[in-house]
């Protein structure tokens, strides 16, 4: 099976202004539903936000940071309440949120094997991306994603674009991984 999705992905900032068919869509939702969750409660609701007007309402909402975002055609709220964790006893762990980082990993490489960029975001005011998309309070929103078709380094301001020039690292294998014991 070819593995160059896991390594092409990439959280870049440059899309073009080029909207996502309604096909390529579907398929992605679909990749994104077959996600794994602790005791398949499937905790995440993804709201998809691609009406201009409420788009323009985004701006609000986002880090001024992270404005770039907003060219892509389809921002994504990834939310979750903790009504809908597994709940363990013995060491206290947010599945729900957990359960949210699979399904976003799995919208990142959909999103990566249908020739879209995806990129994460924390960059928001959280109380304005609740207000905007009508999300109960009970949900958390876990994090924005951009989605769209990435464009060249010419359309970001020189700011951005020195973003997206940095290359990106990786801690040491050492670092992260051990064998046998818990040895770092
Ligand atoms: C939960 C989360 C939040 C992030 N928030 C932002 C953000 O607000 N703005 C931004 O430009 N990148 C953001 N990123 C992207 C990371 O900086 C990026 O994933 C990391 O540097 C590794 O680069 P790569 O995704 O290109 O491999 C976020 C990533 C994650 C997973």
């Amino acid at each position: 099976m070819d593995d160059s999705i896991f390594f092409q992905r990439q959280s870049k900032r440059s899309y073009l202004d080029r909207e996502i068919d309604e096909d390529v869509m579907n398929r992605l939702l679909e990749k994104v539903r077959w996600s794994p969750s602790c005791a398949n409660k499937q905790p995440w609701r993804f709201v998809f936000v691609s009406d201009p007007a409420q788009k323009l309402r985004m701006a609000g909402a986002l880090a001024k940071g992270n404005h770039w975002a907003l060219k892509a055609p389809v921002l994504v709220a990834v939310c979750a309440r903790e009504a809908d964790d597994y709940t363990r006893e013995d060491d206290p762990v947010a599945y729900y949120q957990f359960d949210c980082g699979l399904g976003t990993m799995g919208l990142l490489l959909a999103a990566t094997h249908e020739g879209l960029m995806a990129h994460t975001m924390a960059g928001y005011d959280a109380p304005k991306v609740h207000e905007v998309l009508d999300i109960p309070e009970e949900y958390h929103v876990l994090c924005m994603i951009s989605l769209g078709y990435q464009g060249g380094m010419d359309l970001l301001d020189d700011e951005t674009r020195k973003k997206d020039e940095a290359t990106g690292t990786r801690k040491e294998l050492n670092e992260i991984f051990s064998f046998d014991r818990f040895e770092f």
